[in-house]
């Protein structure tokens, strides 16, 4: 039995390898100081959302999921930038969620709370219908590799399943720096039932900002939005001549 009781194929993508990691003495303090104020175990029951986050300045603000922020650099960024929005987020990597407490205490951000846990499990059992604004899903693991392609997160049933937990009206942002997976993501959402593409939208503002940025073929892809920072690895690359493609489509029913 499922959040929404639809026959979810998601168990088959395993997305990510729980890598090894340097754990610094930085993190250890911050997981042991507030880890428990911002830390949610994984259980498959549904979360419920304003209990979750009723130490946050505002407890009904609208949730944003978050999957897999890596060091937590841009989810810091953002959570700083979108103060009236509550990002609910999940990673797998113990270094990474310690790097979040971490800049959680350090920037005093309140409306973050973390799950170390699988997010497709997370989405699968603990996410109802309807209840998130939006999702960010930044530089997913690309699995360059053709036999490791069916690793990757976006894909139809996921992406099926995602939405279904985005209320009417909400979004989905993904961003990618592997021209191949900017191409798959394009192609599953714009195929996805009830998402309308967001550059469509505003093509004509931003069409001459958006082929800057991106390389290649520039139709489909967003101009990056405000709120999302340019992270080291993002800018490293950009330098390098690689392009970044941003994707943000609505939900429109
Ligand atoms: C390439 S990193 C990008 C990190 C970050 N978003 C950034 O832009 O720097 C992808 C991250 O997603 C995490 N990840 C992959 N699949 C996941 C899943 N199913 N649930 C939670 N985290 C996941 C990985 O552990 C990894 O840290």
């Amino acid at each position: 039995m499922t959040a929404t009781d639809e026959p979810l194929q998601l168990r088959s993508i395993r997305s990510f390898v729980k890598r090894s990691g340097r754990i610094t003495t930085g993190q250890i303090k911050a997981r042991a100081e507030i880890g428990g104020d911002f830390l949610i175990d994984y259980a498959p029951t549904l979360l419920d959302m304003q209990e979750a986050f009723k130490a946050s300045p505002n407890p009904s603000a609208p949730v944003v999921l978050e999957i897999g922020f890596g060091m937590g650099e841009a989810t810091a960024a953002i959570a700083q930038t979108l103060n009236q929005t509550n990002f609910l987020c999940c990673e797998v990597h113990d270094p990474g969620v310690g790097a979040l407490l971490k800049r959680i205490g350090e920037s005093n951000l309140q409306n973050i709370r973390i799950i170390q846990h699988d997010a497709v499990q997370v989405l699968e059992h603990m996410i109802a219908p309807a209840s998130l604004e939006g999702v960010h899903i930044f530089f997913p693991d690309p699995w360059h590799k053709k036999k490791h392609n069916k690793r990757r997160l976006i894909q139809p049933p996921f992406i099926e399943a995602l939405m279904s937990r985005v209320r009417v009206g909400g979004y989905v942002h993904c961003a990618t720096d592997w021209e191949a997976y900017a191409v798959q993501m394009l192609e599953v959402l714009s195929g996805a039932k009830g998402l309308q593409n967001s550059s469509e939208v505003t093509s004509e503002v931003t069409s001459e900002v958006t082929s800057e940025v991106t390389s290649g073929e520039a139709k489909g892809y967003s101009v990056k939005p405000h709120y999302r920072p340019l992270t080291k690895f993002e800018n490293r690359g950009l330098k390098l001549g690689h392009g970044v493609w941003d994707l943000v489509f609505k939900k429109i029913f």
